[in-house]
C-alpha cells in the first residue's frame, strides 16, 4: 500500500460518483476524481438512505470502479458507523484502501469528526472531507433541509471548514448549503471545496451520475439532467418487449446456425 499527497493539477475540479467498472471507466476520460459514495445506497440499490450502505457493498462497488480507472483520483466513502471511533476509522480506512486501492476515504462531518481524521492523515491516510448536509445523518424525507440559513449553521460550517483542514484533509465536499455561506467557506478554506449545490465559485464541482443522467423524475434542485437515461432506457425495453411479443427477436443474426 503506497502513500502519496493528493495535489490536483487544475481547476475548476471535475467529479463524479461511479459505482461500477464501466461508467468510471467513462467518467475516467474526462473527470479528476471519481468518488464511490454511499449515495449507491439510494441511486443503486433504492433505499431511503445510505444509512444501510455496509463495509463489504462499498468495497465490493469500489474493486469493481477500481477496473475502470485509469487516471482519476480515486475517493472511497466511508460508510455510516464505520468510523466511529479513532481505532475502528483507521481499521476500516486501511480495509478499504488494501482491498480497493483507492487513493484516498471520504468521512461526513466536522468538529465532531476532526481528531479521527486527524488520526488518519497522522497514519498517511489521505482523507477527503463533506461538511454542510451530511447524508448520513439523514433519517427520512423531511431531514433534507439546505444548510447554513440560520446564523448558528453558519457558524457551525465555518468550524467545521477550520477543523477539517487543521485536521489535514486534502478537499472538502461542501453539499447544499446557502449561497452566502458557500462563499464564506471558499474565501476561508486553504484546501479546494468542491461543492455540490453549493456554488459555481467552488473549486470544483461533483454531481451523483445516475442524477445527472436522469435516471430519477425527482432530483434535487441542484441536480441538472445532462441526459434523460430514464425515457431511453424505457424506449430500449419496450421495443425489445414488442419484438420478443411478436416473434420478431431473435433475429436469424442472433441464432447460432
Ligand atoms: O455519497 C455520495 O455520492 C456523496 C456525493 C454526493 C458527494 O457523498
Amino acid at each position: 500500500m503506497s502513500f502519496k499527497k493528493i495535489i490536483f493539477k487544475k481547476k475548476p475540479i471535475v467529479c463524479l460518483t461511479s459505482y461500477n467498472k464501466f461508467f468510471a471507466n467513462i467518467a475516467d476520460e474526462f473527470c479528476d476524481l471519481i468518488l464511490v459514495g454511499d449515495s449507491m445506497g439510494m441511486a443503486y440499490y433504492g433505499d431511503k438512505t445510505t444509512r444501510q450502505v455496509s463495509m463489504d457493498n462499498i468495497i465490493r462497488h469500489a474493486k469493481s470502479v477500481r477496473k475502470g480507472i485509469k487516471k482519476a483520483i480515486f475517493v472511497v466513502d466511508m460508510p455510516f458507523k464505520s468510523y466511529g471511533t479513532k481505532i475502528i476509522a483507521k481499521k476500516n480506512a486501511l480495509k478499504i484502501i488494501k482491498e480497493t486501492n483507492c487513493d484516498a476515504v471520504k468521512l461526513e462531518g466536522g468538529m465532531e469528526i476532526s481528531k479521527i481524521v486527524e488520526y488518519l492523515v497522522k497514519n498517511k491516510i489521505n482523507v477527503m472531507g463533506h461538511i454542510g448536509l451530511l447524508p448520513q445523518k439523514i433519517k427520512s424525507n423531511k431531514d433534507y433541509k439546505i444548510k447554513g440559513k440560520t446564523l448558528l449553521e453558519n457558524k457551525k460550517i465555518l468550524k467545521d471548514l477550520k477543523s477539517l483542514q487543521e485536521a489535514g484533509v486534502f478537499s472538502i465536499v461542501l453539499e447544499a448549503v446557502k449561497h452566502s455561506t458557500a462563499l464564506q467557506v471558499i474565501k476561508n478554506s486553504s484546501v479546494p471545496i468542491i461543492g455540490i449545490g453549493a456554488s459555481k465559485n467552488c473549486d470544483g464541482q461533483i454531481l451523483v451520475l445516475e442524477d445527472m443522467l436522469g435516471l430519477f423524475e425527482k432530483v434535487p434542485k441542484f441536480v441538472k439532467k445532462y441526459s434523460n437515461l430514464k425515457k431511453e432506457i424505457k424506449i430500449a425495453i419496450k421495443k425489445y418487449a414488442l419484438d420478443v411479443r411478436k416473434g420478431k427477436f431473435p433475429y436469424k443474426k442472433n441464432i447460432y446456425y
